[in-house]
């Protein structure tokens, strides 16, 4: 882990000025572009939904991973995935038919990915590892950007980065709020390899400089 993605969070960015937003991420050189999409009932927020990530699909080749905070979500997951998201990610918390959305992701052509809120154990997704290509660890509660890192969470990536290790497929383990400059090389140490940022990017002056500096230590 000692180069991770950098996969910056639009909720962070310029909202009057998103499609140039959007260009000037990849060009500082983000590696995904995060797309946080609420619903105001599986989190006490609501951002964007699918028009908006079509409309900014042209602006740029970065891979879109779309985390669906959302619930139900299997009403939207076309949607979803037809606006031209790479990566959808649900929530393991937000039904009880996970294993169903999953498949119905990746016969709509996108990956599919799990998250986890910081409640949730590691073990809750045991029974789904093998249908994802990405695992979230939430180190905050979803629902706004800027919140404070939960250092309770470092002990389930290392857990999840074992639990990885035994499936011998390769997934990607990804965290999502909190962190900067201090709280990505603990996700990393812990076994993250992909670092969700949203202030720590797009409220930078340079997004190039915030980019290199979350991923270089
Ligand atoms: C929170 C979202 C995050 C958020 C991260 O519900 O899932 O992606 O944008 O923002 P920061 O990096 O500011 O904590
Ligand atoms: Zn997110």
């Amino acid at each position: 882990a000692s180069c991770p993605l950098i996969a910056p969070s639009l909720l962070a960015a310029d909202f009057t000025r998103l499609g140039e937003e959007v260009e000037a991420i990849a060009n500082a050189g983000a590696d995904w572009l995060h797309l946080d999409i609420m619903d105001g009932h599986f989190v006490p927020n609501i951002s964007f939904g699918p028009s908006v990530v079509k409309a900014l699909r042209p602006r740029t080749s970065l891979p879109f991973d779309v985390h669906l905070m959302i619930a139900p979500v299997d009403p939207y997951l076309e949607a979803f995935a037809q606006a031209g998201a790479d990566q959808i990610l649900i929530h393991i918390e937000a039904g009880p038919h996970t294993h169903r959305s999953l498949e119905r992701i990746r016969s709509l052509g996108a990956k599919p990915g799990i998250v986890l809120c910081p409640a949730t154990p590691p073990e809750a997704i045991a029974e789904v590892m093998d249908m994802v290509d990405v695992i979230l660890v939430m180190t905050v509660n979803p629902g706004f950007g800027g919140q404070k890192f939960l250092h309770s969470q470092l002990a389930k990536i290392s857990r999840l980065r074992d639990m990885i290790a035994q499936t011998g497929r390769d997934i990607r383990l990804a965290v999502d709020g909190g962190i900067d400059t201090t709280t990505a090389p603990l996700a990393t140490k812990a076994g993250a390899d992909v670092l969700i940022a949203g202030s720590a990017v797009y409220g930078k002056a340079d997004y190039a400089a915030a980019i290199n500096a979350l991923r270089a230590h």
